[in-house]
């Protein structure tokens, strides 16, 4: 079969970048030494970047190429990433492939500084006037950047060959007007095809995974629907608390930071049609509808399918912690939430009367990330109910992280002479069936940026619909109309999300 019968064979061929020149704005900041690059470090080692492949950083730190360099290769050292092999890497990278721009975000000097030196580098290094542009800036500069670019002539490639394009940091917007406002800046200056909004949560394999789950088998779409399928839970638990990002936390919360991007992404791709093309039009096309069908929730219904907590002091993996009002950077009566659940439903043939519950939270026993399909029990059970007794209903569970893989849970005889069914599961593990490894999410997505495939980000109507299913949530919690629930950290957070499960009869697994 040849790729053109066959599209997904396509996405799996190894595909190298073309010469290009990364700019990082936020080049001083936590993301680019943590995750942009141990990106760049790993997509150098396996061979996909094209030589001649240059960096820019920006930011307001003083400092020099050389130092810019030093720092950068010290810190993908300490998150172990680095090897004999990587020395030779960031060597490589010593002449002249990494520079450094300081200056001040909103003075035209700083992007008339950063235009000669891209022009230095597409001489010296034959870069051919490609740009990947990347705001790694806290939120509130993305229009500053945006409007400084489009006044050097910096959003636009420079010849009809080369390219621009502008990848975007969460989180987009505060709610959905500002994300509105941010989007109208934007598309003054690059056309929507530039721009690159970024979810890591769709660079982690697993995540893909759902597709590859869904679409390349015959045995589970015919039952991905509200005839087989009772009901879907997703989790995003982290075992961590705000550790020292308490005064970032503070302006975002677990609705921002988690659900209005990793949770709505995760559920789009659950919920979706099969795309009619294996593209980024053809996928991104289905996640809309998918979130356009979700229903949004009316005030009265945000109190009832809602709940917001926020993590006291407890123990997690045996070592007492701070309440999250003692964090550092945090409001000592801060109302932030750092747990979300929420329970949604969905208008359309698919999944019509069959709940979603979401819930996210930090502090919570685990770290753990999975989707739960939970099936609807058989018509009639033909033992009596002792023989059963403890059987669970069917549950089809995609863990997305740690513990990379696929659960199927169903009902099998005890062994002995009594009949007796017991539920028992059926496990995939990722690290046992595959030998490859495991790209980052920012590898990859860095690379689908550089080579222009726009499927695994966020389109501008696709952060719309996810805005408009959290906005009204995000207004009562603004608005203090409902209340926040406490709940002890390295629990599985508040009571009131027991409740909300509890009211239709239903449990909230404990991975
Ligand atoms: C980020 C959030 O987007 O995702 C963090 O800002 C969160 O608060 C992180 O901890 C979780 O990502 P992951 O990949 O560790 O699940």
């Amino acid at each position: 079969m040849t790729t053109a019968d066959n599209p997904l064979a396509e996405a799996t061929v190894e595909r190298v970048a073309p010469p290009a020149v990364l700019v990082v704005f936020g080049a001083s900041g936590d993301l680019t030494s943590r995750k942009l690059m141990p990106a760049v470090e790993n997509l150098a080692l396996r061979r996909l970047l094209p030589p001649g492949f240059s960096v820019v950083g920006v930011a307001r730190t003083e400092m020099d190429d050389e130092e810019f360099l030093d720092r950068m290769q010290a810190s993908v050292k300490e998150s172990g990433e680095n090897g004999e092999e990587a020395r030779h890497v960031w060597e490589g990278f010593g002449h002249g492939g990494f520079r450094y721009v300081a200056g001040d975000y909103s003075d035209p000097e700083t992007f008339k500084k950063l235009k000669d030196v891209l022009d230095e580098i597409d001489e010296q290094r034959g870069t051919a006037q490609n740009r990947l542009i990347y705001l790694a800036t806290p939120p509130e500069t993305f229009p500053v950047v945006v409007e400084g670019l489009a006044r050097c002539g910096l959003n636009r490639p420079a010849n009809d060959g080369a390219f621009v394009r502008i990848v975007i940091e969460k989180p987009y917007g505060r709610d959905a007007r500002s994300a509105e406002k941010l989007d109208a800046t934007v598309h003054q200056a690059f056309a929507e095809n530039q721009v690159y909004r970024i979810d890591h949560y769709l660079g982690k394999e697993t995540v893909q995974n759902v597709l590859a789950l869904r679409f390349a088998n015959a045995i589970f779409e015919p039952i991905w629907n509200r005839r087989y399928i009772n009901h879907i839970q997703i989790t995003v638990a982290e075992q961590l608390g705000v550790g020292y990002r308490g005064g970032f936390y503070e302006n975002a919360g677990a609705l921002r930071d988690i659900v209005q991007n990793h949770v709505m992404q995760v559920l789009a791709l659950t919920l979706m049609e099969p795309p009619a093309t294996f593209d980024a039009g053809g996928i991104r096309d289905e996640k809309v509808k998918a979130l356009r069908a979700v229903d949004v929730l009316s005030p009265d219904e945000v109190a009832h399918n809602v709940v917001r907590g926020q993590y006291r002091s407890g123990w997690v993996q045996g070592s007492e912690v701070h309440g999250y009002r003692d964090e550092e950077g945090v409001d000592p009566h801060s109302q932030t939430e750092t747990y979300v659940a929420m329970r949604l439903k969905v208008d359309n043939w698919r999944w019509a009367g069959v709940p979603i519950y979401v819930r996210t939270g930090k502090y919570l026993p685990k770290r753990v990330t999975e989707v739960a399909m939970e099936f609807n029990r058989v018509p009639h059970l033909p033992f009596a109910m002792s023989q059963a007794e403890g059987l669970e209903p069917d549950a089809l569970v995609l863990r997305i992280q740690p513990d990379e893989g696929i659960t199927l849970r169903f009902g099998a005889k005890v062994p002995g002479q009594a009949f007796r069914v017991r539920s028992v599961s059926m496990d995939f593990f990722y690290g046992a069936a595959f030998l490859e490894e495991t790209p980052e999410a920012y590898e990859r997505l860095l690379l689908d940026a550089l080579l222009g495939d726009p499927t695994l980000f966020i389109r501008s109507d696709e952060v719309a619909q996810a805005w408009r299913i959290v906005d009204p949530v995000l207004e009562a919690f603004e608005e203090g109309d409902l209340p926040l629930a406490r709940y002890e950290a390295g629990t599985w957070g508040p009571p009131e999300a027991d409740a909300l499960v509890d009211r239709d009869g239903r449990r909230w697994r404990k991975p």
